[in-house]
């Protein structure tokens, strides 16, 4: 009796030993396996000017394409532009760069004129140095406030949700060059536990899943308990 069961327990060691070679599609993580302390989320509120400058000799917002019907839209329906907006402290590009709005915009509407936003804050300024938000919404260029949701983020801003309010701080019609103060609303995932530069992104070691040999190990020692155990008892 007591032998089967030894041997029991010594073929289900042998099986833990056996090196699983595939990887782990899924599984349930807790927050502090990720490096996140519980209830740690944090509000942020930003404000930023952002300058899309499509005129000069150093456009920051340049056409990448249009369909052929474009030039007969009164909405300009099809147009692309690629942009990598300077996000400044204050309403003057002179002021101070927190960051920068990388992405694109393309005219969306054929009644009105109205965006399809799909950019990253990227910003550059203190704890947020580095990290990105990203925003993707409508923005009715005529609406005096266009809101638009904060999808996602990285480093600081890991899990982030919110969203923006835009106002048009100055506009040229001739040009196109706006200025646009963004009120950004952002509610994310907090101090990340061994982590102290918020900025770093590229900290995945920190966060690596466990081995197969760390998931086997348990099993292991179980089974080698349960021998001495029955090798006290008989
Ligand atoms: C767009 O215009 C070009 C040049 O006039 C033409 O060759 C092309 O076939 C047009 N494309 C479509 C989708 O109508
Ligand atoms: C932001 O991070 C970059 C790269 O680590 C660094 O070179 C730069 O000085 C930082 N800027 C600020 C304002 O801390």
């Amino acid at each position: 009796m007591a032998t089967s069961f030894i041997i029991f327990l010594v073929a289900l060691m042998i099986l833990a030993l056996i090196p699983k070679n595939h990887a782990i599609f899924s599984r349930t993580i807790s927050k502090e396996e990720l490096g996140i302390k519980e209830n740690d989320e944090k509000q942020t509120h930003l404000t930023l000017y952002y300058h899309d400058t499509l005129s000069g000799s150093n456009p920051t917002s340049i056409p990448i394409a249009k369909a052929n019907s474009t030039d007969k839209s009164a909405t300009m329906f099809g147009a692309l532009a690629m942009m990598d907006d300077p996000l400044t402290e204050g309403p003057e590009l002179t002021s101070k760069l927190v960051g920068r709005a990388q992405g694109l915009y393309g005219f969306a509407d054929q009644q009105v004129s109205a965006l399809v936003m799909i950019m990253n804050f990227y910003l550059l300024e203190g704890e947020f140095n580095g990290s990105t938000l990203s925003i993707l919404g409508r923005d009715a260029m005529s609406d005096n406030v266009r809101e638009m949701p904060v999808v996602g983020g990285t480093g600081s801003f890991r899990f982030a949700k919110g969203y923006v309010q835009a106002k048009t701080h100055t506009f040229h019609p001739k040009t196109g060059d706006a200025i646009v103060l963004f009120d950004v609303y952002v509610n994310h995932g907090s101090t990340v536990i061994g982590q102290s530069d918020a900025g770093s992104t590229g900290s995945s070691s920190t966060n690596a899943a466990p081995s197969p040999t760390q998931q086997t190990l348990p099993i292991i020692i179980m089974s080698f308990l349960f021998i001495i155990i029955f090798l006290c008892i008989f």
